[in-house]
């Protein structure tokens, strides 16, 4: 062969190439949140195998076509449309399928519907991808969590939901904003509900350790009225969004992916993840964001946030919120 000549063997023993096990992603849901996680995922080589599962078949071979027009410019991802079957082995599952808010919709307005989706769309994935992590997106997202970690019977660790990530990572942006600094160099928390409910951690506000307001604010000494309308922005960005382009997508893409990246490279980041809380805060059987360490697992560990009383008091009532609408459901 021409090509034998092409190299000197520079050792007697023969070559043997380390087998690394494909990196295998499945993602449901081709809606603008489901193709903003598959792009963010695609640049950033986080998968060699990406499938794509949605009912709208027509659609869905266009965005595939749309992404693998793009991949003479990243590096390798095999991607293509799918179903559930072909997800076997799958690594790590991304559910975004159902309903979106509508303007002015709550998240929480869109559980029936999408619980009912999640009833028959659960025992598939477990049937086809039962050593998979389980990361749901769709919303209203804590409550889907509980229901999918209900349905799939699959240990809790490893079904998990994007939680306030996306919050946490607003509040940071809206901060640094505010403090003319990188948002990586200023250090917050979301935390309780993806949603109406969530609550900011203003007492562990920090950067470079120094705290933004005094750790022991109490409800009684309130929060400024600038940093107050900052977390205000926070908490209704979706919503402000949604009146004016239909959806949120690249924001909640890039956080999914870097979700995915603490999974598959076993990477053990703190994220606000929503997870099962069981004994924390005084807080039982419901699925909300603390921050937890995100690795090849899932989440096994949930760091124990030291909160002052406005706070407690503040992530209680998210949980009890979560736990009543969980109450509502016939799961
Ligand atoms: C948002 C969606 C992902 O907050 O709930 O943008």
């Amino acid at each position: 062969m021409v090509f034998d000549n092409l190299f000197t063997s520079s050792s007697e023993e023969k070559f043997s190439p380390i087998v690394r096990q494909p990196r295998k992603g499945v993602i449901i849901g081709a809606g603008q949140v489901g193709m903003a996680c598959a792009y963010s995922l695609l640049i950033q080589n986080l998968l060699d195998e990406m499938i794509i599962v949605d009912v709208n078949q027509h659609k869905l071979e266009g965005e595939v076509m749309d992404l693998n027009h793009g991949l003479p410019f990243v590096e390798p991802t095999l991607i293509r449309a799918g179903t559930l079957a072909d997800g076997e082995n799958a690594d790590i599952v991304i559910i975004t399928a159902g309903v979106k808010q509508k303007p002015g919709e709550s998240r929480l307005d869109l559980v029936n519907r999408n619980v009912e989706i999640f009833q028959s769309l659960i025992p598939e994935v477990v049937k086809f991808c039962s050593t998979a992590i389980l990361l749901i997106v769709t919303n209203p997202v804590d409550i889907m969590t509980y229901v999918c970690r209900k349905i799939s019977g699959l240990p809790s660790s490893s079904v998990i939901g994007s939680g306030t990530v996306l919050d946490t990572a607003r509040f940071r942006y809206l901060l640094a904003e505010k403090l003319q600094i990188d948002p990586r160099s200023l250090h917050a928390y979301i935390i309780g509900e993806h949603g109406d409910s969530e609550v900011p951690v203003w007492s562990k506000v920090n950067i470079s350790g120094m705290h933004l307001v005094d750790e022991n604010y109490e409800a009684g000494k309130p929060i400024e009225p600038q940093l107050q309308e900052i977390f205000a922005q926070v908490k209704n960005a979706a919503y402000e969004i949604i009146q004016r382009k239909g959806a949120t997508s690249y924001a909640i893409g890039l956080a999914v992916a870097q979700i995915v990246q603490s999974i598959l490279r076993n990477q053990n980041r703190v994220l606000t993840v929503s997870s099962l809380i069981n004994g924390i805060h005084g807080i039982n059987d419901v699925c909300l964001s603390l921050p937890a360490v995100v690795n090849r697992q899932g989440v096994t560990r949930v760091v124990n946030l030291a909160l002052n009383s406005t706070e407690l008091e503040q992530l209680q009532h998210s949980g009890k919120v979560l736990r009543q609408t969980i109450e509502q459901l016939d799961i």
